[in-house]
């Protein structure tokens, strides 16, 4: 088994020009990393003809994506709104939880040490701001995949969060502080008054900002532990849930001696195969169904999902509003991981299983890692996939406590780059990118054959309920468009207004010229468009959030050979915590 020592020497291969958004054939990309090139020639799965010759990566691109010749893309998250304002760091002296107290037994925890009250996600105040600089002269790190770990590397993970968790209560480095954080950003307990709105909660999920938060909490995460063992280089495993043998709970975190144990897990998980779509109870799947389908997930998720910023990051979310939707890895597998780990036993799905305890458990720094780790991954594939350039995104403004107690100001622009915060991620293979879902019936005409049956969108009467399985024709306002026009435009699907119950677990899938009603297509088949999916988490005041589905049917639409068609068939089905969910609008645009 390889270990994390014999891989961290190709740190300097990876130079900033992986980085690079401009579209030149000899940018490098995923196809031209080391272990990654190895297996892409054994296994070429895709119908197209693929090359793993770096030189040739171009085309693959090509073939992946459906983007040619998008050096100038224009990104779709830059046009400001006319009240642009960036959302700026809390003032955490005005931290306050009331909000949480409407929950359902949440119960204060005391017995076990230091861990905070159900009720209380704020951390300790601080008289004083420092605003982040990079650090000079700082090691470089590498994150490895969890389950590739040496025996002494999970001892040394294991010392700095056992150290960790042996902090004073009140010392902002304490493990219980650090799962406060996530608490504090999500349930309400921060509002935008260093903004001037006193009355709007800031929330890190559902919007663009869900990576570039996350992104800084694992940051000075990293660098408590590390230096709670002085090992600068400690570097903060990643729970490798997207590649076959890492899609189990690593066995270091089950034993119940070990500091990174949780008991609050779902006992039936703890050596099973991740389900990547949890619908909130368990699939009759065999093992290698599921593993098939999580790469079917993985695929939509990176790629046909992900088109463009917005796709990938999730709309904006400026000063004076409140979220609006995620992006297509918040969702999924981002989502269902946290509930499939969260303990089924416990009233609201505690530890994982809900954001204001999700923190709790030490395998949610290894999950985030993971995710943040598809940022990087998602911006070597090249073409639209580049950062948001709005300067309310770049602007935004968090605050977190440092290895010295330092409480620090940091801003979205200072994230971008792994590289630049002094890290980056270990090679390994990508076994999704080859995993494109196949049509379970191509050229079925479904659509044609069901105009007249089903009703067309312009003849609903929206708002519409989803309590049930709900079936309705799409009129696409384009067809049979030419390469050249699929290229620039990605054809998407939207679901607008979605209201739904944010104490719940919600999960609804949506299908695509689905033919059978008794068993819906599974993710690894192109019928398969994605999920919505939503962790229960406490809003100020009120039950009810809104969000927006969006996904890519461009290359979907080719490979069902439905293009000629005037409407798409689409089928949605309730999963979870849908009875009171209602959808305000579905339709297609070009993007
Ligand atoms: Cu802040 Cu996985 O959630």
């Amino acid at each position: 088994m390889a270990s994390f020592a014999t891989l961290a020497p190709l740190a300097p291969q990876t130079t900033t020009k992986t980085f690079t958004s401009s579209f030149t054939t000899t940018s490098p990309t995923i196809s031209s990393w080391p272990l990654f090139s190895k297996k892409c020639s054994l296994n070429n799965s895709l119908k197209h003809k693929v090359s793993c010759n770096a030189d040739n990566s171009f085309d693959r691109r090509n073939v992946l994506l459906g983007l040619g010749g998008l050096a100038g893309a224009v990104n779709l998250s830059s046009i400001p709104s006319s009240a642009a304002a960036p959302i700026a760091a809390p003032d955490i002296s005005k931290c306050g939880t009331k909000s949480l107290s409407g929950f359902k037994q949440v119960e204060d925890t005391a017995t076990v040490k230091g861990t905070p009250t159900g009720g209380d996600c704020c951390p300790p105040d601080s008289s004083q701001i420092l605003d982040f600089q990079f650090p000079k002269n700082q090691a470089f790190k590498i994150r490895p995949a969890a389950h590739l770990l040496s025996p002494k590397y999970i001892a040394k993970f294991n010392l700095a969060i056992k150290r960790m968790k042996e902090l004073p209560e009140d010392d902002p480095r304490n493990f219980l502080q650090q799962a406060r954080i996530h608490c504090a950003y999500c349930n309400g307990a921060y509002t935008q008054s260093s903004s001037g709105f006193p009355d709007i909660e800031i929330q890190i999920h559902n919007s663009w900002l869900f990576f570039p938060f996350h992104r800084w909490y694992l940051y000075f995460y990293e660098r408590i532990l590390g230096s709670l063992i002085n090992d600068p280089t400690f570097a903060l495993p990643f729970w490798n849930w997207d590649t076959p043998a890492g899609m189990t709970i690593p066995k270091y975190f089950k034993d119940p001696k070990s500091a990174l144990y949780d008991p609050k897990r779902n006992p039936y998980h703890l050596n099973a195969v991740v389900d990547l779509g949890f619908d909130g109870k368990d699939k009759d799947t065999t093992d290698i169904e599921k593993v098939k389908n999580n790469l079917g997930i993985m695929y939509r998720y990176m790629v046909t999902n992900a088109t463009d910023p917005e796709g990938f990051f999730g709309k904006p979310y400026r000063a004076g509003s409140s979220s609006a939707g995620s992006g297509s890895i918040e969702q999924n597998p981002h989502v269902p991981v946290h509930r499939w780990v969260g303990d089924p036993r416990e009233a609201n799905g505690e530890n994982l299983g809900n954001f204001y305890s999700a923190g709790r458990d030490t395998l949610f720094y290894c999950h985030h890692s993971n995710v943040d780790r598809m940022w990087s991954l998602w911006k070597m594939m090249g073409g639209k996939h580049v950062d948001i350039n709005d300067p309310d995104y770049l602007n935004t403004s968090f605050v977190f406590y440092d290895e010295n107690k330092n409480l620090v100001r940091v801003y979205v622009k200072d994230s971008l780059l792994t590289k630049k915060l002094g890290y980056d991620y270990q090679r390994v293979d990508v076994p999704w990118l080859k995993s494109k879902p196949v049509p379970r019936a191509p050229r079925s005409g479904i659509a044609r054959k069901l105009a007249g049956t089903v009703k067309q969108t312009n003849d609903v009467s929206f708002p519409v309920k989803l309590d049930k399985i709900m079936k309705v024709l799409v009129p696409r306002p384009k067809k049979s468009r030419s390469k050249k026009e699929k290229e620039d435009r990605e054809e998407l699907l939207i679901i607008d207004g979605i209201t739904y119950d944010s104490e719940k677990y919600v999960k609804f899938d949506v299908y695509v010229n689905d033919e059978d009603d008794k068993e819906a297509s599974s993710p690894d088949q192109s019928e398969f468009v994605g999920s919505f999916a939503q962790l229960p988490h406490k809003h100020k005041g009120k039950m009810e959030s809104k969000a927006s589905f969006r996904a890519g049917l461009t290359e979907l639409l080719e490979d069902l050979e439905a293009d000629d068609d005037d409407n798409v068939l689409l089928t949605l089905v309730p999963k979870s915590g849908c009875e009171d969910i209602t959808l305000e609008n579905i339709f297609i645009v070009f993007a």
